[in-house]
């Protein structure tokens, strides 16, 4: 597939970091406060990580209750139609702090407003909304924005701005970024996907997959390191498909060797993998460097060769299952995690019976399990379906049931061991104060002195649940 890579050029970002300065000026030094309300994948947390960078270059403080904001953003997700109702209903309540607050402005953004007809059902039904925005328009916030703020000055009220046009997607360097933490850091490395399952929105939504150079991945990773940040994962739909696009010679593996190759004392990790692109070279390229976690999230989504190929997810169950022995042989303590969709359009007993016996044999540390939920316009909208959802929910209990047990049994045989664990938070509870993780990415509690986030320390694992690990801090 070809499609025109749209670079953004510096100037482009550069003018509207310049409308940030005016919307800061206009204000003339009175304080103001954003809410950015994100739902769905880590993508998306690390959009509204620039969402935040915009606004702070505004001049916004931060609030976490639309009754004390003057800008609401709420950043959607597509993936599923339980996300979407949320949102509807979030931003329909907004109509209450916006009658307690008239100059608020609602902004919403995401995934969800790129396909057409909810960009209309909120045009049409959602009078609260001001600005609508999708993926590809994420680097002119500034800009749409002003747009609105210009119009309530003319007292034109009623004016919106709508701006989500399909597009294969940009690629735009030198947004600003506001981080959450000062532990742990998402790092784009690619935006968009290709391989359009045929149950997924996010190729429409999101564009064709983009990378960013390697110059810039490596020069982001450089800042994390140096701010000292100690938790970095590369993020991406499909990173394994990292640098096809760019033809420059450096494909994922190669990419986590120079990340890798930078020094200093944290973890590396990525995701998502697309189990038909994963090669023997990324598997030891993960053993090989030192500091890249040996995790790996690789969505199986079926164990079935039938849904599988309905999925169009290229590949078999065995070639599945190959992946994982050849990823164990290089990584014997590998912990891996999956997701699962059950109830896809036509899928019998028998086969999810299939997905059941794949992960009894692969014993996942963790699993995502999904009910199938249509999405308009994808392949698998139209596929018959003559499955009810209470069989969909029996399959799903069942698959929840067999994950807890395997991870529960996978967690208890931590117990009694001792692993090199980063603290990365509190938990805000008296007994195990602090969060942290293993290499591998397992949560464990501890307690101890909260000026301990942010260090590696040796923890003893003395209790564990399905969830779980909970431990002492060892010396
Ligand atoms: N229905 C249910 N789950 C889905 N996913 C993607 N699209 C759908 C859908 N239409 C799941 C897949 C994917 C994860 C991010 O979300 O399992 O890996
Ligand atoms: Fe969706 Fe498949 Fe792309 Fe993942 S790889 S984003 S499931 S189309």
């Amino acid at each position: 597939m070809s499609y025109e890579r749209q670079e953004i050029a510096p100037e482009a970002v550069a003018r509207q970091l310049s409308i940030c300065e005016q919307i800061r000026s206009l204000r003339a030094g009175r304080s103001a406060l954003a809410l950015v309300d994100t739902y769905g994948c880590q993508q998306n947390e690390a959009d509204s990580e620039k969402l935040r960078g915009y606004l702070a270059e505004m001049g916004y403080g931060f609030t976490q209750d639309e009754f004390q904001a003057d800008v609401v953003v709420v950043n959607t997700c597509a993936v599923r139609e339980h996300a979407e109702m949320r949102v509807f209903g979030n931003v329909g309540a907004l109509n209450h702090s916006k009658k307690a607050r008239p100059g608020q402005i609602v902004a919403v953004c995401g995934c969800m407003v790129q396909q057409e007809h909810i960009a209309q059902k909120l045009k049409h039904s959602y009078p609260v909304v001001d600005l609508v925005f999708g993926p590809h328009e994420l680097w002119r916030f500034p800009e749409l924005l002003k747009q609105v703020m210009d119009a309530r000055e003319r007292r034109d009220e009623r004016r919106r701005v709508f701006a989500t046009a399909p597009d294969e997607g940009a690629v735009a360097e030198g947004i600003p970024l506001r981080r959450d933490g000062k532990v742990k850091a998402w790092l784009s490395i690619m935006y968009g996907c290709n391989n359009f399952c045929t149950y997924c929105i996010v190729p429409y939504v999101r564009g064709r997959e983009r990378s960013r150079k390697p110059e810039d991945v490596l020069r982001e990773a450089r800042e994390l390191i140096e701010a000292g940040y100690k938790d970095i994962t590369l993020l991406g739909q499909n990173v394994n498909s990292y640098g096809k696009d760019l033809d420059c010679g450096v494909d994922f593996a190669d990419l986590i060797r120079m990340v890798d190759a930078i020094p200093g004392d944290y973890v590396l990790r990525f995701m998502t993998s697309h189990p038909k692109d994963a090669t023997e070279k990324l598997f030891r390229t993960m053993a090989e460097c030192p500091h890249c976690a040996h995790q790996l999230h690789l969505p199986v989504q079926s164990g079935n060769d039938r849904v599988l190929k309905a999925m169009n997810r290229s590949y078999t169950r065995q070639k599945y299952l190959d992946q994982v022995a050849l990823a164990r042989r290089y990584m014997p303590d590998l912990v891996l995690t999956t997701d699962i969709i059950v109830g896809f359009p036509g899928e019998t007993e028998e086969e999810f019976a299939d997905t059941l016996s794949l992960c009894e044999q692969v014993r996942y540390d963790a699993m995502f399990t999904f009910i199938y939920s249509k999405r308009v316009g994808t392949p698998a909208a139209s596929m018959p379906d003559p499955y009810t959802r209470a069989d969909k929910q029996r399959h799903f209990d069942a698959l929840m049931e067999l994950s807890n047990r395997i991870s529960g049994e996978k967690h208890r045989e931590y117990e009694g061991k001792t692993l090199r664990v980063l603290i990365d938070g509190e938990t805000g509870k008296s007994e195990y104060n602090l969060s942290s993780r293993t290499g591998g990415g397992r949560l464990v509690h501890l307690k101890g002195d909260p000026s301990l986030v942010g260090q590696f320390v040796n923890a003893k694992i003395t209790a564990s649940n399905t969830w779980a690990l909970y431990g002492e801090i060892a010396l």
